[in-house]
């Protein structure tokens, strides 16, 4: 037989290496290394070398007359479409978001729901007390659903309550930090640790049709602390955040196997747990100053939804040799992309400017449809001219100066003139790509063309010339 070979894990990161470091090469982290017992590690028969293969049927791709794994529907509608249409029984998420954030709220709010609803099931706590949890879905005004609650950390205890009863529907392991299996010799919430756990916990779910949440606390450089390692595992991995310092949140699909990773789910933390936000492009204007010089609305989507988003510059003279340039929720070099295009194309000084560019509501846009919109607002703070609080922008600004259409026109254009907008400044040709129905704007806005950088800057001196400072 071979000798036992020991291994060092980074707890940090999880990487492999074969002598104790002080530092762990792959993710610079300083005294994460410890030393596992690779025969006492999962896998470890495998390690050992001993057993024979066993021969196992292959399926086929396609197999027509299987149906769809059943969905579970929360009724929480932001929730159920990040997750793709409901938790896939059968399958393990992994919710990610730092402590306080308000996973465990959102947990036990969707179990109320499918409880009430009359599913099995049961929400396993090994930070909080069944007293404290009970206490805060009390105060949730869901103190008389039947959720199933227990307070346990070792996973073979919980695998073994869950597998003797009915099986449930739903169960949620809060936090998979906290829990801990006696096949592997790490203290809990080591990288070790929590992969074992996770694993157990993945062969349960697949072998009963339960569909099972992990919760995972993420530090602040927003890496699933430790239990990176499990992202892979699992078949869909969300992510819970909070913008601005507000009572916002909001839930992205990161990884899911079984649908979109570009929804988000917007919620509002409130004194009664979380409420869903269903209209938030009104969350996001509702601040909104657009009678002011230096705001643009733009017209974006966070996924499969539009979003609208106003954008706010300030553009003054600068006293500096170097002028200032800030961002708030944008990325700076793609400001530095558009200014160089104004100031080429359009013929717009704002070399001695400073400049400063920020999102409002603390969101971050990646959109490169945005670009129109900051050009907008970038032109209106120069000029001094206000663009009005009817007009919404959205298009790709090229280092050309020509501004190219984008994605989902239409989706934009109806989300505006839903919430009462009346102008849309939009690429030339919005119908290029794709579909020619996308130009078929709602007829309660009025359409501006522009195809090139000239044409915005034009139109938005056009309205009001004598606003304009030269
Ligand atoms: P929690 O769900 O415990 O966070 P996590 O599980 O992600 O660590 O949320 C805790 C925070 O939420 C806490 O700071 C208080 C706040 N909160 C409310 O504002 N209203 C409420 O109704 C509840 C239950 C919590
Ligand atoms: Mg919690």
């Amino acid at each position: 037989m071979a000798k036992p070979q020991r291994s060092f894990a980074c707890q940090n990161c999880g990487a492999l290496t074969q002598r104790w470091q002080g530092r762990c090469e792959a993710c610079g982290e300083w005294n994460t290394i410890v030393e596992e017992s690779a025969a006492a590690g999962i896998g470890a028969q495998a390690a050992l070398g001993a057993r024979k293969g066993r021969v196992f049927n292959l399926a086929k791709l396609i197999e027509p007359e299987r149906p769809a794994p059943p969905r579970i529907l929360t009724g929480i509608g932001e929730l159920d479409r990040v997750s793709g249409g409901g938790f896939v029984a059968g399958s393990v998420l992994l919710l990610g978001g730092e402590p306080g954030i308000g996973k465990s709220t959102l947990l036990i709010q969707a179990c109320a729901a499918l409880a009430s609803a009359g599913r099995r099931v049961i929400y396993i706590s090994g930070e909080e007390a069944v007293d404290q949890v009970r206490l805060r879905a009390q105060r949730l005004g869901l103190g008389e659903s039947p959720v199933e609650l227990a307070a346990e950390t070792s996973v073979e205890d919980i695998v073994a309550t869950l597998s003797a009863g009915p099986r449930p529907a739903l169960v949620i392991i809060d936090s998979i930090q906290t829990m801990w299996t006696s096949l592997v010799e790490s203290t809990p919430g080591t990288v070790t640790q929590v992969r074992g756990a996770a694993q157990a916990l993945i062969r349960f779910a697949k072998t009963s049709g339960a569909a099972v949440i992990l919760v995972g606390h993420v530090t602040k450089d927003g890496q699933i602390a430790g239990p990176r390692v499990v992202e892979h595992m699992v078949d869909a991995v969300l992510s819970f955040e909070g913008e601005g310092g507000r009572d916002l949140r909001l839930l992205r699909a990161v990884k899911n196997r079984f649908g979109a990773t570009d929804e988000i789910g917007v919620f509002e933390m409130t004194g009664r747990g979380l409420a869903e936000v269903e209209n938030p492009s009104a969350l996001f204007l509702s601040a909104r100053d657009l009678a002011a010089p230096g705001a643009a609305v733009f017209a974006g989507m966070e996924g499969s939804r539009p979003l609208l988003v106003e954008f706010q510059a300030l553009v003054a003279p600068s006293s500096l040799g170097t002028p200032r340039r800030a961002v708030v929720g944008w990325d700076s070099s793609r400001l530095a992309m558009i200014v160089a295009v104004l100031e080429t194309h359009a013929g717009l000084k704002l070399s001695q400017h400073d400049i400063y560019l920020t999102v409002a509501g603390g969101l971050r846009v990646g959109e490169p449809a945005a670009d129109l919109a900051a050009a907008a607002a970038l032109i209106s703070s120069l000029s001094n001219i206000a663009l009005g609080p009817e007009s919404v922008f959205f298009g790709e600004i090229g280092l050309s100066g020509a501004i190219r259409p984008v994605a989902h026109g239409l989706a934009r254009l109806k989300e505006a003139a839903k919430l009462g907008f009346r102008r849309a400044t939009v690429p030339q040709g919005a119908s290029e790509r794709g579909a020619a129905k996308e130009i078929a704007a709602p007829k309660e806005l009025a359409l501006r063309n522009c195809a090139h950088i000239s044409d915005l800057v034009a139109s938005i001196g056009a309205t009001q010339p004598r606003g304009v400072r030269q």
